[in-house]
Parts: C-alpha cells; structure tokens; sequence
C-alpha cells in the first residue's frame, strides 16, 4: 500500500512554501498583463499571507510615472480585475513595498539605475540582493533585456536571481534558437523560467495525478483502446484591443505552441520516474521529439488556419478580425489553427492528435478529449440507430471535470441503448479551483521549482513541429488564402474537412 509519505506525487503536489524576501522587478510594468494578472495574484497572495512581507515589487517601463502614479495604477487593476483590496490600511502598508523606475530597454544607462536602486531597496526592505526579474514586455524585447541584464551582471548570482520570459519564447525554430542562446550566455538553465500559464492552472497539473495516481486509466491510454485524441483551447473574446502583439503572431504562436502543446505533451507522455522538474520535462521532450505533422508532404491535410469575420456573440453584433482596432484592413493572421499530429512512438503510433484553438468561437471552453475505438463486434445494431464510442472529456475550463461517455440500456422490454455521461465536477467535489494560475507560478519561480515552466529543449522541440507550418502561412504567396469563419460559429468548413476526412467530427462542445 502506498503511504501519503511515500508517494511523490502528493507529496510534491500539495508543498506550500514561502518565497524567501525578495524584489520581483517587472519590466514592462505598464502593460496589461501586470495590472490585470500578475498585481492582482501577487496581492491576493499577500492577503492569504503566502508571501513575505518583505516582498517587494519594482516595475520597470519606458513611460515617466511616479512611484505613486504606478501603486495607483495597480491598485485599479487588483480592484479591477482581482479580487478588491480588503481594506485601505492593508493596501496602504503594501503600496509601501511598491515602486517604480522608468527605462529604455536598450538602454545600458537604465539598468545601471536599477541596479542602484535595488541596492538601496535591499537596505531599506531586507530583501538581500535576491532578484526575480519577469520579462512581460513585447517578445522581440526578450533578447535585448536580457543582454542588457547580463551587461550589467545582475543575474551573476544564480542561487540569487532568476529571469522569467513571457511567451511566445521565439517566433518559430531558429528564433527561439537564438534566443535560448543570448539567455543562457548570461545565466544558467536553472535561473531561466520560460513561463506558460497554462501549466499553472489547477486542471492542467492534475491531468498528471489523473493519469499516474489511478490504475484504471493507463493500461487503457495507448494505441490499442484510443482511436484518437481532441484537444480544444476555444475562446469567445476576440482581439481585445492587443493587436500590435496579436497582428506579429496569430493563433500558432500565440496559443498553439505553448499551451495546446503542453495540453498534448501532459497527454501523451510516459510516465516521469519522479516529481522533479528535469524529470517531468524529459518526458514531455520525449514526447515532442516522437511528434510530427501527419502530413508532412502535404501541409493542407494536417494544418487548417482561419480567421473570424464580423458575426454575432451573445446576440449581440462583433466585428471581424480585419475591423478591429489595430488590425490591417487586409490582415492574414490566423485566429484559428486546428492541426493534425502524429506521435512515432510504441504507445501513441496511429492515433491522431488533433489541436484547434480559436478566437472568437460560440464559447469559452478547454478540453482534452480522449474517443476510444469502437467495440470488436456489435451485437446491437437493431437496438439503436448508433452507439457512440465511449469519450472520457477532461474539461480543463469553464465547470472543471471529468466525463466519461457510455452506452446504457434504456429502461423498457425493448433494447434500446443511449448514451449517457458519468460527470465529476471539481466544484462540487473539492470545492471550486481557486488558485489563480500566475499565483501558482510566482510562487514557483520565486521558491526556485522549476517544474512548471518550460526547458529550453522542450521549447524548441515545439517549433521544430511546427515550424514547417509557418515557413508556409507565412510566405507572402499563400498568405492570401486565409479561410475565414463567422465569429460565433465553430471553425470554417476546412477544418471540418481535417476531421471528416478521416471519418471523424470534432466534439461539439
Ligand atoms: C494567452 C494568449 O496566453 O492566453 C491570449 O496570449 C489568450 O490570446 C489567453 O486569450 C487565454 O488564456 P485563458 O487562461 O483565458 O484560457
């Protein structure tokens, strides 16, 4: 029997540690990104006392705020978008901890003055000379600050600081190539935390525990019961006013190569020997370099891009892609991509993994759906018009859970069967997952676990698979042939083609 002790897995889960003090230094502190996500989960934590006090956070941008025009900043964004700030005297002894420092990126002056003046806030707030600097700047900056952080030999302490990088980390295979390079020129591997937030959510890290803590699931999870694999990362939002970032990468880049490939690398991995990040992310290496397009003499039948025309949400009008603010009238980028993979491996060799993603679909809603092959014989066909194949769904947002999809008799003298699922909510189960994905990473990055973040080899392993997709959307002489879908509706007709051609469908979800 296996004890609570001796079983890694719960162990390894459940830790709660405390960053030791330290200074958090955001660069591009004026962006989205620090007022809605990372404030926010860094305060909320504040409140549930899962931080030091000690913390303190120093937001680097070009534009020239004060320390007080930055603290009111974010106190908008946590009573905005987190959860309020409790009361003004808490807030008030928190925005003590919060300063400001405006900086040209490529400039090598600027990271002097930083330099400076964390030294004098290593003083002033005890956080002795420990450094978490988050790169949630535009990606074509990553390069630049982090020679610049190198230059100025703030990240020369590697048991003292650490560099985290935004994503998406390169724009395809020789890119993120370079990058890898400049980063590691100027630290180690183990002060890198190329983060994806996607591995911080609740559901994505239990897909481990769901397959490796039950027996019942994994002598089923091969070649010989699966026919194949859905993965779905569906949004409703549309460009949210980002398209200075969105028009330079399209759904690929944006949502394809780091959280569906981690979605898919989660369900197609062998199980790691431990819970230790390097072991984890060997896996999950493993599996990528087994990976490739299904078709990689022919792109059109394994990779199906789109972008969303003007339609309707909620009854309510919204405007195609081309109209929205920010986008060139005639914009090719992809805001879906739905692809074909195939994993070369003794597990996984014949069964299709097929990866959509796309803005501005019916609903907001994630899922890894395992369809498993056929019964050998069917006794029942007078019965039913059709028995489906049974489906375990592991919804990963909105109504976290499990279903899993079977046939029944339905009740009568006659033999009719349905389909029926067996459903387990995790709010109603465990209470609903309330840890905010960046809270968790913060916290990882600043205790030193690596585990949730992504190796520099499992980053271009990645593009290595899907590079050869981009060398073709992005050649100016297929660029005009983007497929285009009605926002509201589920994907355009060439991507129901990927699926039917094989004699499949894709899940309505
Ligand atoms: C981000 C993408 O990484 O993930 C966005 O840049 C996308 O375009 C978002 O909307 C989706 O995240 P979530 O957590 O809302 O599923």
């Amino acid at each position: 029997m296996t004890t609570l002790l001796q079983n890694p897995l719960r162990v390894g889960l459940r830790q709660e540690r405390i960053p030791e003090p330290q200074i958090l230094v955001i660069f591009g502190a004026s962006g989205d990104l620090t007022q809605r996500k990372l404030v926010p989960a860094l305060y909320q934590m504040h409140l549930e006392r899962r931080l030091p006090p000690e913390l303190t956070i120093v937001g680097v941008a070009r534009r020239d705020w004060s320390h007080d025009f930055f603290r009111e900043h974010l106190r908008q964004g946590i009573e905005e978008f987190g959860e309020g700030l409790q009361s003004e005297e808490v807030w008030e002894t928190y925005a003590q901890g919060i300063y400001y420092c405006a900086g040209d990126m490529d400039n090598p002056a600027s990271y002097q003055r930083l330099k400076a003046f964390l030294g004098e806030l290593d003083e002033q707030r005890g956080t002795r000379g420990n450094r978490t600097f988050y790169l949630s700047v535009a990606p074509r900056f990553f390069g630049e600050a982090a020679k610049q952080l190198g230059a100025a030999e703030m990240l020369k302490d590697a048991r003292k600081t650490r560099l985290v990088i935004e994503k998406p980390f390169g724009r395809d295979l020789g890119s993120a190539q370079v990058l890898n390079r400049i980063v590691r020129s100027v630290c180690q591997e183990n002060q890198i935390y190329r983060i994806d937030h996607y591995l911080g959510k609740e559901t994505v890290q239990n897909l481990l525990v769901f397959r490796f803590a039950n027996a019942i699931f994994e002598p089923l999870w091969n070649r010989q019961f699966v026919d194949h694999v859905q993965i779905t990362v569906a949004e409703s939002v549309g460009l949210e006013g980002r398209a200075g970032y969105y028009e330079t990468s399209g759904a690929l880049r944006d949502m394809v190569q780091n959280h569906l490939m981690q979605l898919f690398c989660l369900t197609a991995m062998e199980a790691p020997n431990s819970l230790d990040a390097d072991a984890i992310r060997s896996e999950k290496v493993k599996v990528i370099e087994a990976t490739q397009l299904a078709h990689l003499d022919n792109l059109d039948l394994c990779a199906v891009r789109g972008q969303y025309t003007a339609g309707w949400m909620k009854g309510k009008p919204v405007p195609g892609y081309r109209d929205e603010e920010g986008a060139a009238p005639n914009s090719t980028t992809p805001t879906y991509a739905a692809l074909k993979l195939h994993v070369n491996n003794w597990r996984w060799q014949g069964v299709p993994f097929y990866l959509r993603t796309g803005k501005r679909m019916p609903k907001k809603v994630s899922e890894i759906a395992i369809q498993f092959r056929e019964v050998p014989h069917l006794m029942f066909q007078s019965a039913t018009k059709e028995v489906n194949q049974n489906i375990l769904a592991l919804r990963i947002q909105p109504n976290e859970g499990i279903a899993m999809r079977f046939e029944v008799k339905t009740p009568g003298s006659s033999l009719r069967t349905r389909t029926v699922d067996m459903d387990f909510r995790y709010d109603a189960a465990c209470g609903q997952p309330n840890q905010d994905a960046y809270a968790r990473l913060l916290v990882d990055c600043m205790v030193g676990d690596q585990t949730l973040f992504t190796r520099a080899d499992e980053v271009e392993a990645s593009w290595r698979v899907l590079t050869p997709i981009l060398d073709i959307w992005d050649a100016p002489s297929t660029s005009d042939v983007v497929p285009f879908y009605e926002a509201g509706t589920w994907e355009p007709v060439e991507a129901e083609l990927l699926l039917n051609r094989d004699g499949r469908k894709w899940r309505r979800l």
